[in-house]
């Protein structure tokens, strides 16, 4: 963290400060929420959380090095008091965004902010120094929680954020205030809580509408809703994409056998191949992104060039690709599943199937889709059917159910439906030979990540 006195954080939060000697101690390391990953020198932000409070373990957090607790209460150590430690975390990584004086840049869209955030990070570490979103901390905790990593001397932030509701997006954008914010994609995840993609557009708008004038707002040109976004902004507009009126854009685009994307790459004049190590058509989106995120910090086209084609899977469980010793291959793209992100990893199983290779689609339920469940399982069903996937096994209840019957109605010939997870290692086991490719996919509290990892194995 950019170093603050005692006084300055208790100042920045509205808080009281209880039990310190001395408000001129400095914090220097980022806070926890965690009394085992305190840091020496850092706060411990003492949550309420459902089977423990936070507050109890203040005297644990000291312990292992905290200068002080961000508590509601008196915890008997030193601690700054505050009405809400979830908002002190925002007003606190307010503070410090304010005097941080690199580049922040933030990514928001339905699917591939991971994925986008990763590819960035890996181009943007050749240039300089970088602190992003660890995983998908992207919420209310987790992004104040990565703003409070920022150093004094980090070149880059790097800000993933995430919204299941109008405002949200808003908020994040005022704590962290970006200079660059890209949008990737508007898709169906969490469309049960907004209740359509154009209301998720206008949520994921609030983004560019944070930048100001000196900012850049990096937009999809090849998703409409998010193309349209441009008349919402009062920064300059990047586009990245695959058609003629994207600025950053794609040409010559292949897949090779394994579905990674080769292309080239062209901003204005610059021109370079790229041949992407990470899985799954999808990737070029995100790859674009990544590229015009990083030319609008100011990194070089050739840097970029290098970065695309060096970057490598950091986030597990997302197009993670195993060759067993008895030549399956397991993808594991088991993190969590929209209706967007299952067909582009359909595509890629099917892409992989043009060489001749047997398919298998294991795919768990998809979840928070609202009343429009049913109608977009049964689409995903039809799509296995019409990309000539082999095998299907749905896992889980009604909607994986409807998903297997869609398929059948629609020509596939081997579909299974199993309930329980552990079911699935039962069938496959028995049933898996050499050049077979099988893809897990669901949402993540279907929990086939596990599953994938254990036909990852060989188990
Ligand atoms: N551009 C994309 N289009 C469709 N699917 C994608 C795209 N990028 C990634 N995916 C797939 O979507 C899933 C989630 O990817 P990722 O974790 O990068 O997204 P995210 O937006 O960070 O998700 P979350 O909202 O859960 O944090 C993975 O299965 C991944 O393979
Ligand atoms: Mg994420």
């Amino acid at each position: 963290m950019i170093s603050m006195t005692l006084a300055e954080v208790a100042r920045a939060v509205g808080g009281r400060l209880d039990s310190v000697n001395d408000d001129q101690v400095t914090v220097t390391a980022p806070t926890a929420f965690d009394s085992r990953q305190v840091e020496a020198g850092g706060l411990f932000a003492a949550l309420p959380g459902k089977r423990v409070d936070g507050h109890d373990f203040a005297t644990a957090a000291m312990d292992n090095g905290a200068v002080a607790v961000l508590a509601t209460r008196p915890t008997g150590t030193p601690a700054v008091i505050v009405d809400d430690v979830v908002t002190a975390m925002s007003d606190l990584a307010h503070d410090v965004a304010t005097r941080y004086t690199g580049r922040v840049l933030a990514i928001t869209g339905s699917a591939g902010k991971t994925s986008t955030k990763d590819l960035l990070t890996q181009i943007l570490s050749r240039h300089g120094s970088v602190v992003a979103t660890q995983r998908s901390f992207n919420n209310e905790i987790g992004f104040p929680h990565t703003v409070l990593r920022v150093q004094a001397d980090t070149d880059f932030l790097v800000l993933e954020m995430g919204a299941r509701g109008r405002g949200h997006i808003s908020h994040l954008a005022a704590i962290a205030r970006p200079q660059i914010g890209a949008v990737l994609g508007i898709g169906s995840a969490h469309i049960g809580e907004f209740g359509s993609r154009e209301a998720i557009a206008v949520a994921k708008r609030e983004l560019v509408e944070a930048l100001d004038t000196s900012g850049i707002a990096v937009l999809n040109a090849d998703d409409p809703l998010v193309a349209e976004m441009a008349d919402h902004t009062r920064a300059q507009v990047l586009r990245f994409g695959t058609g003629p009126d994207a600025d950053v854009r794609a040409e010559d685009i292949t897949l090779d056998a394994s579905a990674r994307a080769r292309f080239t790459l062209r901003h204005g004049d610059d021109a370079a191949p790229i041949a992407l190590g990470v899985v799954g058509v999808h990737h070029l989106t995100n790859a674009l992104a990544a590229a015009a995120l990083a030319l609008s910090a100011g990194v070089g086209f050739a840097t970029v060039a290098e970065g695309l084609n060096d970057a490598s899977l950091v986030s597990g469980s997302r197009m993670e690709v195993t060759e067993r010793p008895d030549g399956v291959t397991v993808i594991n793209d088991a993190f969590n599943a929209s209706p967007e992100s299952v067909e582009a990893a359909l595509l890629s199983l099917a892409t992989i199937a043009a060489t001749l290779r047997p398919t298998v689609a294991v795919l768990g339920e998809m979840r928070e889709l609202g009343d429009t469940a049913p109608a977009l399982h049964q689409k995903i069903g039809r799509q296995v059917a019409d990309l000539g996937i082999g095998t299907l096994i749905t896992v889980g209840g009604h909607h994986a159910e409807l998903m297997a019957a869609a398929a059948r109605d629609a020509g596939s010939a081997q579909v299974t439906h199993v309930e329980a997870k552990d079911e699935v290692l039962e069938l496959l086991t028995e049933g898996l030979r050499g050049r077979d490719v099988v893809l897990i996919k669901g949402a993540n509290s279907a929990g086939l990540f596990e599953t994938a990892a254990a036909l990852a194995a060989g188990h």
